[in-house]
């Protein structure tokens, strides 16, 4: 994307993307409550320390599939999403605290989560806001905390139906973790067991290391 993105631009995205979500909650529910993320939660789950009773932000939580395992787990798990019916529906669903937020307005707690799990969300933030929006997300992490991030990847960048995505390859996504003081854990292409080409997914363990380079 080379043209800068006004505040108003932003807005539109932002705002477009989440009526979609919100015009086929259900549906989603229905298409996705029962994917098999458990690659996700070992890869999150691993990074961080091995207690019950952590403090995680589910980013994205959509309608809460990801929040009530966590909780069964015995963490305390806080969900975050701007569409109004997931954030009921997580609600509902898990008994967790959701805080309905747009990920370019986050307002959160410094240095409170052990761990952030972003599945399949964070490539909803233009490029031009990720390093803003990750080193928000890296001061609400504790120090060493952890952030999961599973993106589609690619080199592509605007609208793809009614929703705005970031497609990035690791080389790019990880400069953009470096910048906002995050290193690299770990990280895999997913689905399981395929060829590369056929495995559309980037997912990152990225670890809270210091503070961010000065932009
Ligand atoms: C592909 S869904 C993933 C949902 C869930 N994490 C999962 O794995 O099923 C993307 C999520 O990001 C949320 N989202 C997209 N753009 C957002 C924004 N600007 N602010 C807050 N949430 C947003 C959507 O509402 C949706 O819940």
């Amino acid at each position: 994307m080379n043209t800068k993105l006004q505040e108003k631009d932003l807005r539109v995205i932002s705002e477009q993307t989440l009526a979609h979500y919100q015009s086929r909650a259900h549906a989603f529910w229905e298409g996705t409550k029962d994917h098999d993320v458990t690659q996700n939660y070992q890869a999150f789950l691993e990074a961080l320390p091995q207690r019950k009773g952590l403090s995680i932000l589910d980013l994205g939580c959509g309608p809460g599939r990801d929040l009530k395992y966590f909780k069964n787990l015995g963490h305390h798990a806080i969900g975050l999403d701007g569409c109004p019916d997931f954030c009921q529906m997580a609600r509902s669903y898990s008994s967790c605290e959701v805080w309905q937020q747009d990920f370019l307005k986050l307002d959160l707690p410094r240095q409170f989560f052990d761990g952030i799990f972003a599945n399949a969300s964070l490539f909803h933030v233009p490029s031009q806001e990720l390093t803003r929006v990750l080193r928000e997300l890296h001061q609400s992490l504790k120090e060493n905390g952890i952030l999961f991030s599973s993106n589609p990847r690619g080199d592509f960048e605007g609208w793809n139906g009614q929703r705005y995505g970031t497609y990035l390859e690791l080389v790019e996504y990880q400069n953009f973790l470096k910048r906002s003081g995050f290193s690299l854990v770990h990280n895999y292409y997913r689905p399981q067991g395929k060829p590369c080409h056929e495995q559309p997914w980037l997912a990152v363990v990225a670890k809270k290391c210091s503070g961010p380079k000065p932009l």
